[in-house]
């Protein structure tokens, strides 16, 4: 019977690049996925100053680094640091997963949409084709998702922001896909959506978003990109105002990871015991 690691093999090394970066769980949930595989990885969290990040990936690689996740607020300085994008990172004009080619190029790829869309329609158990869906907020953290959600069909996918413009640019952007729209707040009385994600940073700020408290379906699920050790004033809002199922941004978390440990070691890994892993520590 073998060992479960190979301790001949060195640890192969990869980070997550952000600031700041202390609070990041992706080296435990890199750990928990490669352990899943017997991999020996070692994954560091690496706080870059603001501008530094092409001479951080830099050292990085000349480290021997294999992979990089790229967070807030360098994934924009990404996307224009790569030497190839991915399709879906072009769209979402984002970068959050990195990997070197044998001759040393950066190719740049965006698994946060993937990660949202797997958690949505796999683990929560709700299609997005043929539904109406809600997505409040027109920063990075929703161009970087539109583009896989709108891939998924929904029947229509309003975009809603406290700045109007923004949204609107945001539907210039995608209108290749029919179903979008852009509005502001107020546009959204009277409208009823079966999925209503909060993509704004108001939660760091334990705010919600202005958006009328009518916009649940029957059974509506409310989702907030953003998650914490408790569940979000937006979580507890929706709650109260007649959605029928909830759910944070942990799930995405670790489906963005998955993808990006993918793209690294053409290996899947499984994600519901990471998940639950992580729900469990929080609730400990
Ligand atoms: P990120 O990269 O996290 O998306 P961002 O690009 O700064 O960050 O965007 C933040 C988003 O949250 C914006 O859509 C912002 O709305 P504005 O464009 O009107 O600024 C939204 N936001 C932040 N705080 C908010 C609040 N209290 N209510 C509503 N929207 C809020």
């Amino acid at each position: 019977m073998g060992d479960l690691f190979d301790f001949d093999q060195p640890a192969s090394l990869y980070a997550v690049m952000g600031n700041p970066v202390a609070h990041s769980r992706s080296p435990q949930i890199h750990q928990m996925f490669a352990e899943q595989f017997g991999l020996r990885v070692e994954y560091q969290k690496i706080q870059v100053d603001l501008g530094g990040l092409p001479q951080a990936v830099a050292n990085f690689r000349a480290a021997g680094g294999q992979g990089l996740n790229i967070t807030l607020p360098f994934k924009l300085d990404a996307f224009r640091l790569v030497d190839e994008l991915s399709p879906r990172a072009l769209l979402a004009a984002a970068v959050n997963t990195i990997s070197f080619t044998h001759d040393d190029q950066i190719i740049g790829d965006n698994t946060d949409g993937a990660g949202i869309c797997r958690d949505i329609m796999f683990n929560l158990e709700r299609p997005i084709a043929g539904r109406r869906v809600l997505l409040v907020g027109a920063g990075g953290a929703v161009r970087g998702v539109l583009g896989p959600i709108l891939e998924a069909c929904p029947e229509l996918l309003v975009i809603a922001n406290r700045t109007v413009d923004k949204a609107v640019e945001l539907e210039r952007h995608f209108s290749r896909f029919r179903s979008v729209a852009g509005c502001g707040f107020d546009d959204l009385s009277g409208q009823q959506f079966d999925i209503v994600i909060n993509g704004t940073s108001a939660s760091v700020a334990d705010e919600v978003p202005a958006i009328p408290h009518t916009v649940f379906a029957s059974g509506a699920l409310a989702y907030d990109m953003m998650y914490g050790d408790r569940p979000t004033v937006f979580i507890e809002w929706a709650a109260r105002h007649g959605a029928g199922q909830t759910a944070d941004g942990i799930g995405m978390l670790v489906e963005q990871a998955a993808e990006s440990f993918t793209i690294w070691h053409d290996r899947t890994p499984q994600t519901g015991p990471v998940i639950a892993a992580l729900r469990n520590a929080r609730s400990a």
